[in-house]
C-alpha cells in the first residue's frame, strides 16, 4: 500500500496537472470518487482498524483531504478565470471604429400617400392596374369619349410626342390623366371589376399649385347595378380612412366630364384651423376629386356592353391629398429633390402604411 505522503504527492501533481474542468474532475474522482476514490477507500477503513492506529493515521488522513479539496477547488477558480479571460480576448469591440450608419433618404411623401391610397382601396376590393405614361391619343382621347374637335383637349395642356404611335399613326402624348388605364383595364379583363390605377401625369403647366408632372389615382368599378350611390359611400369610407377621422362628409356638385354621365366633383367638409385643416366639421368644403358614372361611350371603347353593365369612376390628385393631409403648402417643393425638404416632410422607411397601424404612423 502506498504511504500516505506518496498518496498526498500523487494526487496534489495530478490535481496541479489539470487543464479543463474535464481533467480537474478525473484527478477528483481518482480520489475522492465514492467507490475507486483512493482518499475515500482509506477514510473508510478507518472504521476497520484498531483504535490505536486509527488514532494516528485519523488526523493524517483528514489534513491530506482538506489539502487536496482546497487544491481541487483553487484549480477549479484558476480554470474559470482563465476561461473568461480566453472569452473576453475574443469578444472585443473596437470602440474607435465609426458609428453605424444611418440612411440619409426618407420616404416621399407622394409614395407614402400612394401606398396609403391603395391600402385603403384594396381593403374595399380594388386591385391596381397599369397603363403606360406615353400613351396613344385614342386611349388618352376618343376613347374616353373625347373626339378630337372636343373642347376638353385643350384643357389638357397636352405635351405631344414626335414619334406617332405605329399602329394607329396617331400622335402619341404623355397621358394627361390616369383615365385611360380604365380603357386598358376593361381590355384586359371582364366585368365585374374593381380596379384602381395610381401613377404619373403630364400637363404644361407651372406655378404653386401646378407641376408638368404629377400624380393622380383612378377608380374604376364596374358591375350590373352599381349606382351614384356606391360611388357615394366608396368616397367616404376612403375619406374616413385617409383623413383618419370618424367621420367624413361628401357634397356632390354637378360638373362635367366627357367620360362620365352624370359627373360629379366631390367636395369634403372641412375647417381651417392655424393654417392646419380638419376633416369631418366647420363650414369649409374642399374640392378633393372628380367622378360620374361611366360613360356608355367608354365602356364600349373598354368593349363592354353598356346594355347589361354600368360602373363608377373617379380621379384624385395624389399631391394634392399629400399636401393637405401633411400640411405641405407648395406643390413645386415636391420635385426639387433637395433633401433638406425631405427630412422634414418624408417619412422613415418602416412607416409602412397599414389600416390597423394608422396609416400615418
Ligand atoms: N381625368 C380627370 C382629370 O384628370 C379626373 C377624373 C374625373 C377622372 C372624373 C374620373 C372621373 O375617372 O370620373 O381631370
Amino acid at each position: 500500500m502506498k504511504s500516505l505522503d506518496a498518496l498526498r504527492e500523487s494526487h496534489l501533481t495530478s490535481i496541479a496537472a489539470a487543464s479543463s474542468h474535464d481533467e480537474l474532475e478525473v484527478a477528483r474522482l481518482a480520489a475522492f470518487g465514492r467507490k475507486s476514490g483512493e482518499i475515500s477507500q482509506r477514510l473508510s477503513q478507518l472504521g476497520k482498524m484498531d483504535p490505536e492506529q486509527r488514532r494516528e493515521i485519523a488526523p493524517r488522513l483528514n489534513h491530506i483531504k482538506n489539502e487536496l479539496q482546497q487544491a481541487i477547488s483553487a484549480k477549479k477558480s484558476e480554470i474559470e478565470e482563465r476561461e473568461i479571460e480566453e472569452q473576453i480576448g475574443q469578444e472585443w469591440t473596437d470602440i474607435t471604429l465609426p458609428g453605424r450608419y444611418r440612411a440619409e433618404g426618407t420616404i416621399h411623401p407622394v409614395s407614402q400617400v400612394t401606398e396609403e391610397v391603395i391600402a385603403i382601396f384594396a381593403d374595399l376590393g380594388f386591385e391596381v392596374a397599369e397603363g403606360p405614361q406615353i400613351e396613344s391619343d385614342w386611349y388618352n382621347f376618343d376613347a374616353l369619349n373625347i373626339p378630337p374637335e372636343h373642347p376638353a383637349r385643350q384643357e389638357h395642356d397636352t405635351f405631344f410626342i414626335q414619334n406617332s404611335d405605329s399602329d394607329t399613326g396617331q400622335p402619341n402624348v404623355l397621358r394627361t390623366h390616369t383615365s385611360p388605364v380604365q380603357i386598358r383595364a376593361m381590355n384586359a379583363a371582364k366585368p365585374p371589376m374593381r380596379i384602381i390605377a395610381p401613377g404619373r401625369v403630364y400637363r404644361c403647366d407651372y406655378d404653386q399649385t401646378h407641376t408638368p408632372m404629377f400624380h393622380q389615382i383612378e377608380g374604376l368599378a364596374i358591375d350590373t347595378d352599381i349606382s351614384m350611390a356606391h360611388l357615394k359611400w366608396t368616397l367616404e369610407e376612403f375619406c374616413c380612412a385617409f383623413f383618419e377621422v370618424e367621420k367624413a362628409e361628401l357634397r356632390f356638385r354637378a360638373s362635367h366630364f366627357p367620360f362620365t354621365e352624370p359627373s360629379a366633383e366631390v367636395d369634403l367638409r372641412c375647417s381651417w384651423e392655424q393654417g392646419r385643416l380638419k376633416v369631418g366639421e366647420g363650414s369649409d368644403w374642399l374640392e378633393i376629386l372628380g367622378s360620374g358614372m361611366v360613360h356608355p361611350n367608354v365602356l364600349k371603347a373598354g368593349g363592354i356592353d353598356p346594355d347589361n353593365w354600368q360602373g363608377f369612376a373617379f380621379g384624385i390628385g395624389i399631391d394634392r391629398l399629400a399636401m393637405l393631409k401633411y400640411g405641405i403648402p407648395d406643390l413645386r417643393a415636391f420635385f426639387e429633390s433637395d433633401i433638406r425638404w425631405l427630412r422634414h416632410y418624408g417619412f422613415r422607411p418602416l412607416d409602412v402604411p397599414s389600416l390597423h397601424g394608422g396609416l400615418s404612423r
